[in-house]
């Protein structure tokens, strides 16, 4: 078993243990308070409950309502004490220490009180422990014995609650009402945990219960299925259906979610080789213990039947695939990889890291890629998301990351929140986010959709920018013309820290009057005293932090809308410490790794330039190979080339292209024109179906490995498992490396990345030894940050001076006109993941089984067209139909789709057209027209049929491998 690391006592614990729950949060304060609790001394912060600090001194007071990450309710009363000169018992959960305090914990009459409280609960609670799926994990059933409770002598014949009914609506998780002690712990952790104020406790006294939304099931209430109400309960009320059909876990061992950008730590509980349950690390430094329904509970899909586990093998995307050994499958790819590029020169072939594999995978594909291959030929899905933050903020802060953790949004007080929807892309940080709004910080959100935090359960924003799909960059920069025009600069700030000549040339550009919101708001939409007061607020802020998304790099002016942001924070001086910052939230769970590990074809590891000699070097020493200093092909130009005839041949790994890059008819052109397309996946993804050799990836719970989240936080991933394939993904690409002729030694994957470490100044002082012992890491790590980084960018931009950057608004070439009137925006849904390849194998599918196209009821009226109708969406590029859903979120004009369902085709729409600067394509912006239909469009058909022949072709694929090569 993977055993856990406690810093605290310097020691390797179990994981389970490193879960101890010590009663109340803990409190910082700079006072210190010394007590005595059983004739033991203790100093903790003030502010520091009474049941906390005798926890820390390993005294286990009883309890039932209280938990150390909700706030105190005092309502089980178990948790009394006996302190001196203080009348009665007080609860020690909402007693707070004081200095000379003597507390006493165990005396007979507390004893017999405890006793007495837990034979009241006992009473009206089914005697069915050893049937219970609790059993063994059961807070009521420890007290029960930790107060030697031997007798109930009220009886069970009484008014109870045993017969009350259990609510199975939820595909995760039941609630069994019957077993409810009413402690409101999950009420509590629906609302200060997660924010979204599902549950209460309807009724008084014996006839108060939980109620989930309008007393209504959990499923049709507002719950998000997070789960933070499960982990609360102290018994099998709220519980996980896994555990009631599977039972209690045998050991645990800590991992990293392989979702979202979040990055969350999670306890998978096992049962021998099997997880039971995903349950979220209370020591998370990204999550602190708190999930969203993706990683909690949607990781069904790691032993999905659709999961193939032969390597397969074929000449032509015609005929059915053949399964054939490890072996084969290699040497057929290199063979074909070494006739393509003898026949079409060294830059015929390529390959796309996975921003979902591990950073050791991504830095292997990209090391075959220049050091086997011998060209620059790699790319990755940063492409298609995040890489205008690399190029605008490399520009401008001098380093392509985000600045802060997400624990610092709690020391903001003035939130900007542009472009991104993190309540369904990145929940856990929402409601990190959404907790600090309630403390009161302010608001302002930027989206041309009403986003649900807009307007959630007791949190509204001051100011919601509605602004018109393409225009960021006009409201960037008119928001820094107020900061200008009303001397809201932060000029000490400038003065010290950012380059004067860069600085003078933005200031005299930025102050023209045609960037004044009442000369803009045209061109955005958004009124220009709305505009104005919004970026008052941001200026003004002691602490203002901006937290961008796709809806701000996913344009043809991404780059410039990133160094606009960036301009915006240092000339506020909202740069270098605690609660301000510019953090992109990163969409997939490797994104900022990806880029990280040198996955672009411009830069080796660490963001450096492949033309930089001496950077060359270093890699050619270690690798043993010339490398080439040229920039490589990007994705886009990868397409390009193919359908020129010049790019043949590709090594895909974990990513869909064909589902999730642009104009998906462009790229399916592009896939059928090439020779050999290797595709490494868990299942016959959308791209696979284009594929030549299929080469069966393994899950993140069968790999070792580490992940780097959108905090640059670097976090071991731990294998749970053996590959279903038999081997791990990083295995894959040393055994092809070999197969080219070219040795990768590597014993385990800490050596790859201590391989990293040498050659990556960034991360000179990673290895997994020190992130078992810091639990994760953020880079920079190194001989000046020998634990890394928490916040960037603190004395001076990496060595440098901060640098404003012009950023003229360009309006997008995408017009609407008659023809194409509305302007169609994409975007992601909670429940599913991306291209849906994972959660469309869950559970998660029953809240969004299909895409569908939101619009605006003016647009939908004007139309003809009713909620639920099939309607036609044609842009410039092509043609497809999904189900209308008529919404006030969106404005007239615009309406929006997501694209986790491939059948919708949301790609087939939109454009070629892309970022300035990095190609990055505009998805944000397609001119449509919609119209009410009564068939799939052409597309749609099309795939189906192909589809259809693609599965029959898997399903024929046969055995025994016969040499086609
Ligand atoms: S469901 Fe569980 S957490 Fe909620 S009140 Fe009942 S026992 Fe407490
Ligand atoms: S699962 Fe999450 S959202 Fe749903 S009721 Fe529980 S805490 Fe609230
Ligand atoms: S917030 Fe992201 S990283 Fe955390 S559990 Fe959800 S999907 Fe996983
Ligand atoms: S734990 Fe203190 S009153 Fe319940």
């Amino acid at each position: 078993m993977i055993q856990y690391f406690d810093p605290k006592t310097d020691s390797i614990i179990n994981p389970i243990h490193a879960q101890r729950d010590l009663g109340t949060p803990e409190k910082f304060s700079t006072t210190e308070i010394t007590l005595d609790i059983d004739g033991v001394s203790i100093t903790v912060p003030q502010g520091t409950s009474v049941l906390r600090a005798a926890a820390i001194l390993n005294i286990n007071i009883p309890k039932l309502c209280a938990s150390d990450n909700l706030e105190p309710f005092g309502s089980c009363r178990l948790c009394m004490v006996s302190i001196e000169g203080m009348r009665g018992m007080p609860a020690s959960c909402t007693t707070p220490v004081k200095a000379g305090m003597k507390v006493q914990t165990q005396t007979p009459a507390l004893a017999k009180l405890r006793r007495n409280v837990m034979e009241l609960y006992i009473s009206d609670h089914p005697l069915d422990c050893l049937t219970c799926p609790a059993n063994g994990d059961c807070e009521l059933q420890d007290m029960a014995g930790g107060v030697g409770l031997r007798e109930v002598r009220y009886g069970f014949s009484g008014e109870n609650h045993l017969d009350a009914s259990t609510d199975t609506s939820n595909p995760y998780f039941d609630f069994d009402a019957s077993k409810c002690i009413v402690c409101s712990r999950c009420v509590r952790a629906c609302e200060d945990v997660q924010g979204t104020f599902a549950l209460t406790i309807e009724g008084r006294g014996f006839e108060s219960k939980v109620v989930a939304g309008q007393n209504q099931s959990f499923i049709d209430s507002d719950c998000v299925s997070c789960g933070a109400c499960v982990q609360a309960c102290p018994t099998s009320t709220l519980m996980e259906k896994s555990i009631v059909e599977m039972g209690q876990p045998d050991h645990s061992v800590i991992t990293t979610c392989a979702y979202c950008g979040v990055g969350c730590s999670f306890k998978a509980d096992m049962q021998g080789e099997k997880v039971i349950r995903m349950v979220p690390d209370k020591n998370g430094q990204a999550n602190q213990g708190h999930s969203c329904v993706k990683g909690r509970f949607a990781f069904g899909y790691a032993n999905h039947k659709d999961r193939i586990t032969s390597p397969m093998i074929r000449n032509s995307i015609d005929e059915p695939w053949q399964k054939v050994s490890w072996q084969q499958a290699l040497d057929f790819t290199a063979n074909k990889f070494r006739s393509i590029q003898e026949q079409h020169g060294r830059n015929s072939i390529g390959a796309i890291t996975s921003s979902r594999c591990t950073n050791e995978e991504t830095y292997l594909v990209q090391k075959l890629v220049r050091a086997v291959f011998n060209n620059n030929n790699v790319d990755t899905c940063a492409r298609v998301c995040h890489s205008p933050t690399g190029y605008g903020l490399k520009a401008t802060l001098n380093e392509s990351s985000g600045t802060q953790t997400f624990q610092s949004v709690m020391a903001a007080d003035v939130i900007l929140v542009i472009g991104a929807n993190p309540t369904d892309a990145h929940p856990v940080f929402a409601s990190m986010l959404k907790r600090r709004l309630r403390q009161g910080a302010k608001l302002i959100v930027v989206d041309p959709r009403t986003i649900d935090l807009v307007n959630s359960p007791h949190t509204k924003a001051q100011h919601h920018l509605k602004l018109r799909p393409g225009t960021n960059v006009a409201l960037i920069n008119a928001i820094a013309h107020v900061i200008v025009d009303e001397a809201l600069l932060d000029n000490d700030f400038i003065t010290r820290r950012c380059n004067d000549l860069a600085f003078s040339k933005w200031f005299e550009h930025i102050k023209d009057a045609r960037h004044a919101p009442e000369n803009t708001w045209q061109i955005t939409g958004v009124p220009a005293q709305e505009m104005r007061a919004a970026a008052r607020l941001y200026a003004k802020a002691n602490n203002g932090a901006i937290y961008y998304g796709l809806g701000v790099t996913e344009h043809s002016q991404g780059s410039s809308a990133v160094m606009g942001i960036a301009n915006l924070a240092m000339a506020t001086g909202n740069i270098g410490r605690e609660g301000v910052g510019v953090n992109p939230l990163r969409g997939q769970n490797n994104v900022q790794g990806a880029c990280d590990m040198g996955s672009f074809p411009h830069e080796l590891p660490g963001y450096r330039h492949v033309s930089d000699t001496t950077t060359r070097h270093l890699f050619e020493n270690a690798w043993q190979v010339e490398l080439d200093h040229e920039p490589g092909l990007r994705i886009p130009n990868m397409f390009d080339s193919a359908i020129n005839g010049h790019f043949k041949g590709l090594y895909c790994q974990g990513e869909d292209i064909a589902q999730s890059d642009p104009n998906t008819q462009h790229v399916q052109q592009a896939l059928m024109a090439m020779e050999c397309i290797v595709v490494q996946d868990l299942f016959l993804n959308e791209t696979a179906k284009y594929a030549h050799v299929f080469l069966p990836g393994s899950s993140f719970m069968e790999k070792n490995g580490t992940f780097t989240n959108a905090e640059r936080r670097i976090s071991r991933v731990r294998k749970l498992m053996q590959p279903l394939a038999g081997k791990e993904d990083w295995q894959v690409t040393v055994a092809l490396a070999k197969a080219l002729g070219y040795e990768m030694n590597y014993a385990h994957p800490s050596e790859i990345m201590d391989e990293i470490a040498a050659l990556t100044p960034t991360f000179n002082g990673v290895n997994y030894a020190l992130l078992d012992k810091l639990g994760s890491i953020q880079w920079p790590c190194n001989e000046q940050a020998p634990e890394g980084t928490p916040v960037m960018h603190i004395s001076d931009f990496v060595g440098k001076q901060g640098k404003f950057a012009i950023t003229e608004y360009v309006a997008t070439p995408e017009k609407v006109n008659k023809h194409f009137p509305l302007l169609l925006t994409t975007g992601r849904i909670l429940s599913q993941y991306n291209v849906g390849a994972q959660t469309r194998r869950t559970d998660n599918q029953i809240w969004h089984e299909e895409d569908r196209l939101e619009i605006h009821p003016h647009d939908a009226e004007e139309r003809g067209i009713t909620p639920g109708d099939w309607v036609g969406i044609a842009s410039r590029a092509g043609t497809t139909a999904l189900r209308a859903t008529i919404s006030k979120r969106m404005q007239p004009g615009v309406v929006y789709t997501t694209f986790h369902h491939p059948l919708s085709g949301a790609n087939v729409v939109t454009t070629n057209n892309s970022d300035w600067a990095t190609n990055c394509p505009e998805y944000k912006v397609t001119a449509v027209q919609v119209t009410q239909v009564s068939e799939p469009a052409k597309w749609q058909a099309e795939y189906r049929e192909f589809t259809a022949r693609q599965h029959h072709f898997l399903n024929k694929a046969s055995e025994p491998f016969n040499d086609i090569s």
